[in-house]
């Protein structure tokens, strides 16, 4: 069976840094299912958002993701692609994360507004790939 590719971003419920601790726990747990799950993929934190890539079979993305939407502490998930997947580009990660990145903002925003139209949304939606592929083959954070 083939493999899949999701991205998705959507706004924080999470304070900085009061709420520095949780993040990390829920990397820790997240990091552990996705392995049982064979998930692979990417975390981006910014303070305000987040936007995480998911890759693997449909079924244990559904899973994750029906915990992941269920989940308090972000809102207003927007899922912006959704591909058959070749290849995965994170082949090393069970979850990249390397701590909150504030420059990204730029990049997730016109994505979770309704009033973008689908073609700038597309182009966003590859930005955003690109850069959490450039950010996972440049270290991508702890290796765990
Ligand atoms: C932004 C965000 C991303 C998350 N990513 C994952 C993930 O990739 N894998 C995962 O298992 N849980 C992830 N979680 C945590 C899940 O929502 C959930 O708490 C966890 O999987 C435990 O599932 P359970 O509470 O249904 O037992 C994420 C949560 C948030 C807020």
């Amino acid at each position: 069976m083939g493999i899949r590719c999701l991205l998705y971003v959507s706004e924080s419920c999470l304070s900085w840094p009061k709420d520095a601790a949780e993040v990390d726990h829920m990397v820790a747990v997240a990091r552990r299912r996705n392995e049982q799950l064979s998930l692979t993929g990417a975390l981006i934190y910014t303070r305000t958002h987040f936007a995480q890539v998911l890759e693997g079979e449909k079924a244990a993305i559904e899973d994750v993701m029906a915990s992941i939407r269920a989940d308090p502490r972000h809102r207003n998930l927007c899922v912006v692609a959704d591909d058959p997947l070749e290849e995965r580009y994170f082949p090393d990660w069970t979850m990249a994360y390397s701590g909150p990145s504030f420059y990204v903002d730029r990049q997730i925003r016109p994505l979770l507004s309704r009033a973008t139209d689908p073609a700038r949304s597309r182009r966003a939606a590859a930005g955003l790939l690109a850069l959490m592929r450039e950010f996972a083959a440049g270290g991508g954070g702890a290796a765990n």
